[in-house]
């Protein structure tokens, strides 16, 4: 069990975690963020599900969360001001607020483009941001994360696009899930002051897995094999091709995978 108590005691950081929904069991919390959106509840509310029955993962696959194992928790972002910008920005913001916690824990945490995040190369967490939109305004974003911290969290390998580890596994002893998730709310809190700023790019570009490497990107139809550059100032992933010729690629479309 995550200790509600224990959480509530650590929230809120900064603006978010200003109220706190906690659920033993759930379908998936940004399911629930979504609902809670929906009944006008305040920017910065905080949606933790301690098993999720029907956890969502990116390109409509589901995400494995067992009561005890993981960390799934979803925050209700509501923009400061008017925003053009896609979900992509606070896809970013969540990635990098993980391996910053992961840090915290001695690790050396990387992120494969878009927004996983890789231990010694292998999935640990994932990142989805879905968007709202009110015309062509953004009117939420609900942010959701999903980390492996114990050995139970991660899916059974034939089920897996990519290996997968575990928190418990690379630090090599017990972790404790409510100071791994306090820690991920404050560098979400930060990054999330400076969306936008070029300083935000650079410092996940810092941390972009396989750079420099020949990858493959595949969009369920047809992959493409270059060279990972880096990313553009909108995000988008720069892949050199064999011809000289470079790509910009948006995410949300592709998978990546080191060749
Ligand atoms: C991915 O496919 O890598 C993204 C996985 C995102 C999973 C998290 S767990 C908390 C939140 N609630 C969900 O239903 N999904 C996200």
């Amino acid at each position: 069990m995550l200790h509600e108590a224990d959480l509530r005691a650590g929230l809120p950081v900064g603006s978010l975690g200003v109220e706190l929904h906690y659920f033993d069991s759930l379908d998936s919390s940004n399911a629930e963020a979504g609902r809670l959106a929906g009944r006008n509840a305040p920017a910065g509310t905080l949606v933790v599900a301690d098993e999720q029955r029907q956890g969502r993962g990116r390109h409509g696959r589901r995400w494995l969360t067992p009561a005890g194992a993981g960390l799934a928790f979803s925050l209700l972002l509501r923009p400061a001001r008017k925003q053009a910008t896609g979900p992509g920005g606070y896809g970013l913001i969540g990635a990098l607020a993980v391996a910053e916690g992961l840090d915290g824990l001695g690790l050396q945490p990387s992120i494969k483009w878009p927004n996983d995040v890789l231990l010694a190369e292998r999935k640990v967490s994932g990142v989805l941001a879905e968007a709202a939109w009110m015309g062509d305004e953004l009117a939420y974003v609900v942010l959701g994360i999903g980390v492996n911290v114990r050995s139970g969290s991660v899916p059974e390998v034939e089920s897996l696009d990519f290996p997968a580890t575990y928190v418990e596994r690379e630090v090599g002893g017990p972790v404790d899930r409510t100071g791994l998730l306090l820690a991920i709310l404050q560098g979400v809190d930060r990054w999330h002051e400076r969306l936008g700023h070029p300083e935000l790019l650079a410092t996940w570009e810092s941390r972009l897995a396989f750079r420099g490497n020949l990858v493959e990107l595949e969009d369920g139809k047809t992959s493409v094999r270059g060279t990972l550059l880096g990313l553009t100032q909108d995000g988008r992933l720069r892949l050199a091709l064999n011809a000289g010729q470079v790509l910009e690629l948006d995410a949300g479309v592709y998978h990546l995978r080191p060749v």
